[in-house]
């Protein structure tokens, strides 16, 4: 298994490009299998997620071609409307299918996802939303099997809000007869997206960045072109790398307006940040302590707590975490430990002491985000970071290394002989 080994201490210079968004794409990807009409999608991130999900897409008949972020992509009939175990067990966001499947093929068998490093993550409102749209759902031997003869629209109330689950029955009932509310929707800016990507299709969603979203089926959809938004969580994660090297990042190609809690908590801790329509530029300054709790967004998201701690653990003082998306997502924190920070868990809560350096050390990822943040402590920690496991980063980070590198970084993969 590769590896990334990092000398840390040099303060970070330059721009930095930021790539299209994983948490946008996947459901965009699942998105095509409502049409029979090609489609081309371009700023597509060159991360492991998405060429999972271009495989399981193959695997149901998709024709997909192309490279450098543009694709081609058509699935004039869906061959297979199975997701097995081995997918999902890599990637839990190829429950995406489940909705766009049952739309057009009306019939899916896709494994249920089981827990992961950050959470139990059950996938219960998808299927009880979609059972409320008419379609026949049961569990066994680890697999959902779903079926209808039409969905019908329905008023669907998600308690908690969930990000895929609002993704996956916005697809399904794009094609549904009759009208769709989902209430207490996420409003991610992913969700918008996905939104827009099937308005282009020829879909009539409204209300999607709101709490409220209304879909009124259509009896097809067309293919379309459409370019994905920046990933707001890869900006931030390189905001926190200018903030905690004390350097000074411009991120181009970004949406700063789907940042602003993230920009706002980082000047609060002492980054000096202005933005431009489509630029960040960050300087770091000395680090102060600051209190962050996770909410969905628009408030702090969860995928920056790991990055925000590793900032944290070199602050002037002491910084609290409440984490309130996923009960388990705190596996960064005994690894920073070693690298010498102050991290005391008490259920969903950290409590940061900071202190004034962090020393290199070998180091395990445990999950996407997690391993970001011990990139991030790498980069400033004195002497060698070795992390293994680094799977977990390419499933969402396109050539971090090289990226990182690039603005001045010491930072290299070892690759696995
Ligand atoms: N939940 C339920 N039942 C459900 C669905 C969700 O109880 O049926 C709960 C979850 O257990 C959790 C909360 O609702 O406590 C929110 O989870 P959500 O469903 O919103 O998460 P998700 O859709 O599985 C997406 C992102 C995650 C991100 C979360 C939260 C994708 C592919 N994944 O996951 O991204 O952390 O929303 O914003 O969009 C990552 O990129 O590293 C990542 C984990």
């Amino acid at each position: 298994m590769d590896k990334i080994v990092i000398s840390g201490g040099t303060p970070l210079h330059g721009e930095i490009k930021i790539s299209g968004a994983k948490n946008a794409t996947l459901p965009i990807l699942a998105a095509t299998l409502l049409s029979p009409e090609p489609y081309t999608l371009s700023n597509v991130p060159n991360v492991a997620d998405i060429a999972t999900m271009q495989k399981l897409l193959r695997a149901m008949g998709a024709q997909i071609q192309g490279q450098d972020g543009i694709y081609s992509i058509g699935i004039p009939q869906i061959t297979s409307c199975e997701a097995p175990y081995e997918w999902v067990k890599t990637m839990r966001a190829s429950i995406l299918v489940l909705g766009p499947l049952l739309a057009r093929h009306k019939e899916a068998h896709v494994s249920l996802p089981g827990g992961c490093a950050i959470g139990t993550r059950p996938i219960n409102l998808h299927l009880a939303a979609l059972s409320q749209m008419g379609a026949e759902i049961t569990v066994e031997h680890g697999m959902i099997h779903a079926t209808t003869k039409q969905l019908k629209g329905a008023t669907i109330f998600f308690e908690p809000s969930t990000v895929t689950g609002t993704e996956n029955l916005m697809m399904a009932a794009t094609l549904a007869e009759g009208t769709t509310i989902l209430k207490n929707a996420a409003q991610e800016p992913e969700i918008t997206d996905l939104a827009q990507f099937l308005n282009q299709c020829g879909a009539n969603i409204v209300g999607a960045g709101t709490d409220q979203i209304t879909i009124h089926g259509v009896p097809a959809l067309s293919g379309a072109s459409y370019t994905i938004m920046p990933d707001r969580i890869e900006t931030g994660t390189f905001m926190v790398a200018a903030a905690i090297t004390q350097g000074e990042l411009t991120l181009s190609d970004c949406r700063p307006e789907n940042l602003t809690c993230v920009i706002n908590t980082l000047k609060k801790m002492g980054s000096d940040i202005t933005t431009g329509k489509k630029w960040i530029r960050i300087k770091g300054g000395p680090i102060r302590p600051f209190d962050i709790t996770t909410l969905p967004y628009p408030e702090f998201p969860t995928d920056m707590q790991a990055q925000a701690m590793a900032l944290m653990t070199l602050s002037s003082g002491l910084s609290k975490i409440t984490e309130t998306i996923f009960e388990s997502r705190f596996n960064h924190a005994a690894e920073l430990r070693r690298m010498g920070a102050q991290i005391y868990i008490e259920h969903n809560y950290a409590i940061v002491q900071g202190v004034k350096s962090l020393s290199g050390a070998k180091v395990l990822a445990s999950d996407l985000r997690a391993s970001s943040s011990l990139v991030l402590a790498g980069l400033v920690a004195n002497g060698e970071t070795e992390i293994s496991r680094v799977y977990h980063l390419d499933r969402g980070y396109e050539k971090i290394e090289e990226k990182l590198s690039r603005v001045g970084a010491n930072i290299k993969r070892v690759k696995a002989v």
